[in-house]
């Protein structure tokens, strides 16, 4: 790939630095980073495969972390004592991550708890650390799109009732996989009185759902599948949970992003691949698959994940241990790290698995 010469000199200091460092330093990149923001790092994943990555790497001191501020903050809390963990830019947040905030779920779950009494509270990775925590304090866990069906059965093995926030469609998606009906999934729409729901629906509820969603991923409309459809009949579309059941239905397949990146990796030669996730993970698997046909869906780029570059990333290793430093008070820490190692008990191998074979079996042809 052509970079400009700018970018050149400086992806030259940014590779002296990590040579320098060696493996006192750790860069994660999530896999919607630009190109060059993934090929300087050490490791890229989704934000799941990153939490363990951050929890397993005891020995490195410093922590850089390329993607968005939840997800250098949980690798914060996973990390230990004597290491620190940096974003490029703080300013890179999370739409669906800002949809919930602790104040206003407290308030949501004194309404819930106080008509039903088993409930299971499951915070999507998305959310900030004090949510996190939240869940750590009532028994519940953290989960990603990679282990959402995983952490839903676990709650509802122990508890009557899943309570999960903020993403209403990986929600529902993960509720329509296990088979669960849809009029035992309400909506919880934040600002009015009991969300919006009676009593009795509350009572009949299996799982209750936060009004929140990514606008990257809500971007796919069905007419865009209808459109593709049209254009390349023998296509196959792969869309990400945070989809809406719309689109969902009328894909071939929908998974976490590890799940997409293995489906395209797994199709056989020539297969047009049409993907509904974030522009910059498409554009790269194109790249790295040049034997398949790797399409958009519709352009849809995120800006926040967007907002790292090349220049703030040589900034903070300059700086290292020293500029935007993620901190995360003590007592959430404790309470924030139990549900996250909950999550990551919960491992994605069974979803994989099944979604690999259906991926031969049933997704991927010419
Ligand atoms: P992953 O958990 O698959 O990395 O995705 C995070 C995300 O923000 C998707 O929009
Ligand atoms: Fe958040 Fe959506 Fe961006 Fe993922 S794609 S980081 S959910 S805004």
């Amino acid at each position: 790939m052509q970079h400009d010469p700018d970018d050149k000199e400086i992806i030259e200091q940014i590779l002296s630095i990590k040579e320098a460092l060696g493996e006192k330093l750790l860069i994660l990149t999530h896999h919607y980073q630009r190109k060059e923001i993934v090929d300087l790092g050490n490791y890229r994943g989704d934000s799941f495969g990153l939490s363990q990555k951050a929890a397993a790497h005891k020995g490195a001191r410093f922590i850089v972390f390329c993607g968005v501020h939840f997800m250098a903050e949980s690798a914060e809390i996973l990390s230990q004592p004597h290491q620190t963990v940096q974003i490029p830019d703080l300013e890179a947040g999370c739409w669906m991550a800002d949809m919930a905030d602790i104040q206003t779920v407290e308030r949501a779950w004194g309404e819930v708890t106080s008509i039903a009494e088993s409930v299971m509270p499951i915070v999507y990775m998305n959310s900030g650390a004090d949510l996190k925590a939240f869940c750590g304090r009532h028994g519940g866990t953290v989960c990603t799109s990679s282990n959402a069906p995983a952490a839903f059965r676990w709650g509802l093995s122990q508890r009557e009732k899943v309570f999960f926030f903020p993403d209403l469609h990986l929600g529902r998606n993960t509720g329509n996989q296990m088979g669960i009906r849809p009029e035992e999934m309400i909506v919880w729409k934040p600002e009015e009185p009991l969300g919006g729901n009676t009593t009795e629906s509350i009572k009949k509820a299996k799982v209750v759902l936060w009004d929140g969603y990514c606008l990257v991923h809500t971007r796919f409309r069905v007419e865009h599948v209808l459109k593709m459809r049209e254009r390349f009949p023998h296509a196959k579309i792969v869309v990400h949970p945070e989809c809406t059941q719309e689109v969902v239905a009328l894909a071939d397949a929908v998974g976490s992003t590890s799940f997409i990146v293995k489906y395209v990796e797994n199709a056989l030669p020539s297969t047009t691949i049409i993907v509904g996730t974030e522009i910059n993970l498409i554009n790269r698997l194109a790249l790295e698959n040049p034997d398949k046909n790797v399409l958009d869906l519709h352009y849809s780029l995120c800006p926040n994940m967007a907002k790292i570059n090349v220049k703030n990333l040589l900034w903070a290793l300059e700086n290292i241990g020293q500029v935007n430093v993620i901190t995360v008070p003590k007592g959430i820490k404790t309470d924030a790290r139990m549900a996250l190692n909950r999550m990551l008990a919960l491992a994605p191998e069974t979803t994989l698995q099944r979604n690999r074979e259906s991926v031969s079996e049933r997704h991927v042809g010419t």
